[in-house]
């Protein structure tokens, strides 16, 4: 077909959305867009949205507002909004009765219906935006095997495996706006990463909300452990990652398996949320402080230098000082690699929203600056470990910010720099460590 129009698509949030955003542009290629970076430039704007945190929302309202101007210059653009925030009832009504210049506004779960609202779009049948909603996770379509994803770079590909939540933090608007699990098929998975293999890419990473709890409800009978068996017998070197592993359903079994094997992973994603028993349960996170440092002190046990990385939520309703200095204790008890932090934000319709919330703005941020710190000081030293080993690096191509390098990722998914030739772009390579940044390592090629 003919490509005559141009498509821009902005993405908000999480790899998740960044995943149906790479299918939302293969889809577009198929009906005759071409993508543009610039949104002077196109014909169609998508806004990919993501709903997690106020402060995420804020700036997708204002860049909304900001197309104004450009759709009184050029009457025919088509403005659609697609993802979690537009799956809420009282966001998509927000957004209708604020921009009456957008075409469609729609949720999570339409993505193979995009070409025909794009074209109804395009014929003007109606005045004003469009909601098209469908229950969260209805029939999920962005696991639709038809559509193929176009991906960015070379050697990465994301692939999500599941959709959904079934967890119901009380903070969280994940499982509202995404709906229930859903699982794709061992064997779709296994088929797209064979592909990709194929196609050169050797730095695989499976997405969904809580990936332990991958198949269930499947009749194909594989768990996560048995996807991961899968993929790790397939020919050739690559490394698989995973995320997010939610600790409640992260099995010591699971760790064993990734001890043994090839090409899965070194690097846990393991969020912890906060230190405290009383926030945990009331967060309905379903684990201890005790039964959360076992895991982390299991994984770090057989698996030597495994990176440990987490989330954190300062400022839980109800959270005191005292609770916040046991999520201080934990994160100095464990070292993680990295940690994202966040202030606690209300999210409407989810239990905690219900929540008496006594302590202030300034206070809460006063905790997380402390929280911060104490996370930088542990930053400064923790790559220290791997300084005189030799860490199998896949090579991703030259250095981001000195070009004289060529940049990788270790198993253990850490940024390492070393010098070498192009020749080396999407191969792997063994290297030593000879210094140890915060946030990368950097070391000289072993040949
Ligand atoms: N406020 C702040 N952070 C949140 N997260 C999820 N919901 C909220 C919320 N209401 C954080 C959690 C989660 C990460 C993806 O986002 O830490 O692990
Ligand atoms: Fe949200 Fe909890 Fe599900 Fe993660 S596990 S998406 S935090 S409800």
């Amino acid at each position: 077909m003919e490509k005559f129009r141009k498509a821009y698509i902005r993405t908000y949030g999480c790899k998740q959305n960044f995943a149906d955003s790479e299918k939302i542009t293969g889809l577009l290629l198929t009906i005759g867009y071409d993508i543009t970076k610039s949104p002077e430039e196109a014909d169609l704007i998508l806004l990919n949205t993501c709903a997690v945190r106020e402060n995420a929302e804020q700036r997708v309202f204002g860049n909304v507002g900001a197309l104004k101007k450009l759709k009184e210059d050029k009457p025919k653009l088509i403005i659609i909004l697609f993802g979690c925030m537009t799956q809420q009832e009282h966001t998509a009504e927000k957004f209708k009765a604020k921009f009456s210049f957008i075409d469609a506004i729609a949720g999570t779960n339409i993505l193979s219906s995009l070409p025909e609202i794009i074209e109804q779009a395009r014929l003007k049948t109606q005045k004003g935006a469009r909601i098209i909603l469908k229950e969260a996770g209805a029939d999920y379509d962005s696991f639709d095997e038809s559509v193929k994803p176009l991906r960015e770079g070379l050697f990465s590909a994301n692939v999500p495996i599941m959709n959904g939540c079934d967890n119901f933090c009380t903070y969280c608007v994940v499982p509202l706006v995404r709906g229930r699990e859903v699982s794709r098929t061992a064997e779709n998975v296994i088929s797209e990463v064979k592909n990709l293999i194929a196609e050169g890419r050797r730095d695989i990473l499976l997405l969904g909300q809580n990936v332990n709890s991958y198949g269930k409800g499947n009749s194909e009978n594989t768990d996560f452990t048995g996807l991961l068996r899968e993929l790790d017998a397939l020919e050739g070197e690559f490394i698989i990652g995973y995320m997010t592993s939610h600790p409640k359903d992260c099995k010591k079994e699971l760790i064993d398996f990734i001890a043994g094997s090839r090409n899965i992973s070194r690097h846990l994603h393991l969020p912890v949320q906060s230190g405290s028993n009383r926030i945990l349960e009331l967060m309905n996170r379903g684990y201890t402080r005790e039964k959360y440092i076992e895991l982390a002190e299991y994984a770090k046990e057989k698996i030597p230098g495994i990176s440990l990385t987490t989330d954190i939520l300062v400022g839980f309703p109800g959270e005191t000082y005292e609770d916040f200095k046991e999520t201080l204790d934990l994160v100095e008890k464990i070292g993680f690699d990295s940690a994202y932090t966040f202030i606690y934000s209300k999210r409407e319709g989810t239990i905690a929203a219900g929540f008496a919330d006594p302590i202030s703005d300034e206070e809460k941020s006063a905790w997380f600056r402390e929280l911060l710190d104490v996370q930088n000081k542990i930053n400064e030293r923790s790559y220290e470990r791997f300084v005189g080993k030799v860490l199998r690096v896949l090579c991703l191509g030259e250095g981001r910010s000195n070009p004289e390098l060529l940049t990788g990722k270790s198993r253990q998914g850490i940024i390492v720099d070393f010098a070498g030739g192009e020749e080396l772009h999407g191969k792997f390579a063994d290297v030593r460590i000879k210094r140890a940044l915060p946030w990368a390592l950097i070391g000289d090629l072993i040949i």
